[in-house]
């Protein structure tokens, strides 16, 4: 389509005559999330996991967190990429939605009772004022999850939950089971 043509011509399409902002390329927003989440959650689930065989669930808390973990510091020192995990049910009290994460939130929660299984919930990628904003499901992949965010007293044992009770008073990330929806990786960078 040409542009030079339509402007002008067509009064709805007349901002397209002022200087264009670079066009959103969707896919390699989606593409540049997806790698970003997916690294994330590697190194995140391997000190996880090294955290649980040597101390168990209650001394592996913290490790469920992507504060302090070296590649979210990274990137955000050398890219500007902010990373974020959200839910619609929280545990710790930064993770609380701010409202773009709640619109997209509130899509995938309706998606979930409309029958959508949570594993075919697709990623997002939208602009914001000046940045770009990813969304992708985090499920209960794996019964290591359980742990920390199962059942009280049959999974999560009673060391664990007194820990989670003192620290996360306001806690709302117990009673999943394995293949729920957990919540969103939500990644921003300048656009
Ligand atoms: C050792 C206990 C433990 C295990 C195992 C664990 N978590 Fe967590 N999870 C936590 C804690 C504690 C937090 C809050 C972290 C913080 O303070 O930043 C948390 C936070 C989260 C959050 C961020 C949203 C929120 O509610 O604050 C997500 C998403 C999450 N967990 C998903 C998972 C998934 C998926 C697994 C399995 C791969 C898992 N967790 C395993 C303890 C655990």
């Amino acid at each position: 389509m040409s542009v030079k043509v339509i402007c002008g011509a067509m009064v709805v399409l007349v901002w397209s005559c002022t200087p264009a902002p670079t066009p959103f390329d969707e896919a390699a927003a989606i593409e540049r999330g997806r790698g970003i989440a997916g690294a994330t959650f590697q190194q995140l689930s391997a000190r996880l996991q090294a955290a649980m065989a040597s101390e168990g669930p209650s001394g592996a808390l913290q490790y469920c967190s992507v504060a302090a973990l070296p590649l979210v510091d990274s990137l955000s020192a050398a890219q500007g990429v902010r990373i974020k995990r959200t839910s619609d049910r929280i545990r710790a009290p930064h993770d609380a939605p701010d409202a773009d994460e709640q619109r997209r939130l509130n899509e995938v929660l309706t998606l979930l009772a409309k029958g959508t299984a949570p594993q075919d919930i697709p990623p997002q990628a939208v602009v914001l004022v000046d940045s770009v904003a990813y969304y992708q499901p985090i499920l209960i992949a794996m019964p290591t999850c359980l742990k920390c965010h199962g059942a009280a007293g049959s999974d999560v044992d009673s060391l664990t939950m007194a820990a989670i009770r003192k620290g996360y008073p306001q806690d709302a990330a117990m009673g999943y089971r394995v293949g729920d929806f957990r919540g969103l990786w939500s990644i921003r960078w300048k656009r």
